[in-house]
């Protein structure tokens, strides 16, 4: 897709509907096709950080902080003070920020407590058994229907497996924030083929989220436009994906959804980064440990994928 709008840092504002609901900026970044977000009480100005990228340029091994820097000055200009910062899963087409951002803005960071299962798979693929400790690396592991505070808002835990085996979605009001399940609904829904996902285990976390109200805003993880439109996109609402979907919506059935799925995934490359992302986005964002000559590596396994 050569327009730019694909390419550039756009900021959409998806305002509050009301008493329960958050406000909620999309931030996309254009080298992953990632969306982070801001969801905010308009009550208290507490906020969330979702999915932050820490811009990794995989031609070059180089890192740089342009999102995340982003993402804290929409905070800023919006009065905001950070309260969380969340990830929906160890993310596998870019590197995450949850360390990096729990330094700059003190709040704690928390991912799905499965992770600690993605690390036990990740640990064995690149021989590093004692690498990845998510206790360590991340504040808080939230288990199925947990809940927590965002201001005088409630923020819900309902897990998503699938894409990943640990996903999880975040409820907030009338919002959703869903990542690797759903695509936008003229993209249809995520890849379910990296090491612990499973096609039937996406089914059926995809059929949860549409199970909620009609209105319920839902905030994909990923745009990369199509053929048709050239712009990114990433809220729609259940009634949306449940009238027009491409993959889902009403009247779909289950195995001829899961055959196309695995048909589909069984084409796609592995994401460049992924396994530089991974090592690092297991240990919560940090960069493995210096070595002698103060420097970081990363560990490849060769002949395995
Ligand atoms: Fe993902």
């Amino acid at each position: 897709m050569s327009d730019p709008k694909l390419k550039q840092r756009m900021v959409r504002h998806s305002p509050s509907r009301g008493a329960g609901s958050p406000d909620v900026w999309g931030i996309y970044e254009p080298d992953t096709g990632s969306i982070q977000y801001v969801c905010a009480d308009p009550a208290t100005k507490q906020a969330a950080l979702m999915d932050v990228v820490w811009n990794f340029d995989a031609k070059h091994y180089r890192f740089s902080t342009g999102s995340m820097d982003q993402v804290l000055e929409l905070v800023q200009q919006q009065g905001l003070s950070v309260a969380w910062v969340l990830d929906t899963h160890p993310h596998a087409d870019h590197v995450m920020a949850p360390a990096e951002l729990k330094e700059r803005t003190g709040a704690p960071n928390a991912i799905g407590a499965k992770v600690g299962e993605i690390a036990k798979i990740w640990a064995e693929i690149y021989n590093l058994p004692n690498a990845f400790d998510p206790a360590r690396d991340f504040d808080r592991l939230f288990a199925e229907g947990e809940t927590f505070a965002l201001g005088e808002l409630e923020m819900r835990v309902m897990l998503s497996p699938g894409h990943t085996l640990g996903s999880i979605t975040y409820l907030c009001g009338d919002a959703a924030f869903t990542h690797d399940t759903l695509m936008q609904p003229d993209v249809g829904t995520s890849r379910a083929d990296f090491p612990g996902g499973a096609a039937s285990d996406l089914w059926t976390s995809i059929q949860a989220i549409l199970a909620l109200p009609a209105d319920t805003r839902l905030f994909v993880g990923h745009d990369y436009g199509t053929k048709e439109r050239d712009e990114p996109m990433w809220e729609a609402t259940v009634a949306e994906h449940k009238a027009g979907n491409v993959h889902v919506r009403d009247g779909t059935i289950r195995e001829d959804w899961i055959a196309k799925r695995k048909a589909r995934d069984a084409t796609l490359p592995l994401p460049d980064r992924i396994l530089a992302a991974l090592q690092i986005n297991l240990r919560g964002g940090r960069l493995p440990p210096a070595e002698d000559d103060g420097r970081h590596y990363v560990k490849l396994p060769l002949n395995r994928f």
